[in-house]
């Protein structure tokens, strides 16, 4: 079936099954290969996409449930918060050493976005709560957290 997909603000048709996953649309059909597969079964987070804002995992959306909604891939995440190369989120991660081999960095960068915008100065511990879903196999999240922490405090000694 023909499936039309609004991504990173660019609609886009592809020609998919009707069950096919939207991991692999976004990655085999659009070529975005910035959202990783990792568990393929909903558990570690490194698909994760925003689908109206909300981060999910891509693994276990069908494309077609995504016809009509605004997805945004890391690839788009910066164009999409107005940002010129890398928003602040993803430029701390960097900076902090919250990134090392990278496969769980989009769906960290995406996951925490997200989070932040429901919820603006969540504690340390509500951080690692909020990004429970997104498993890291190199950084021990402590950086993960450190950085998310960094970005709350910028965005309010800028405000
Ligand atoms: S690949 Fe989707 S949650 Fe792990
Ligand atoms: S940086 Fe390697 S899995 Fe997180």
């Amino acid at each position: 079936m023909k499936i039309e997909l609004k991504v990173n603000g660019e609609a886009r048709e592809v020609e998919a099954s009707p069950v096919a996953r939207l991991l692999d649309v976004l990655r085999e059909d659009i070529r975005l290969t910035g959202t990783k597969e990792g568990c393929g079964e909903g558990e570690c987070g490194a698909c994760t996409v925003l689908i109206d804002g909300k981060a999910v995992n891509s693994c276990l959306v069908p494309a077609a449930q995504a016809v009509g909604h605004e997805l945004t891939t890391i690839e788009g995440l910066a164009a999409s918060r107005n940002a010129e190369v890398v928003t602040d989120v993803q430029q701390i991660l960097v900076e902090l050493g919250g990134t090392q081999c990278g496969i769980c960095t989009p769906g960290i960068a995406l996951c925490a976005t997200a989070v932040l915008e429901q919820e603006s100065n969540p504690s340390r511990e509500r951080i690692r709560e909020l990004l429970a879903g997104n498993l890291c196999r190199c950084t021990g999240y402590q950086l993960i957290v450190d950085a998310v922490a960094e970005v709350i405090e910028r965005r309010g000694a800028a405000k």
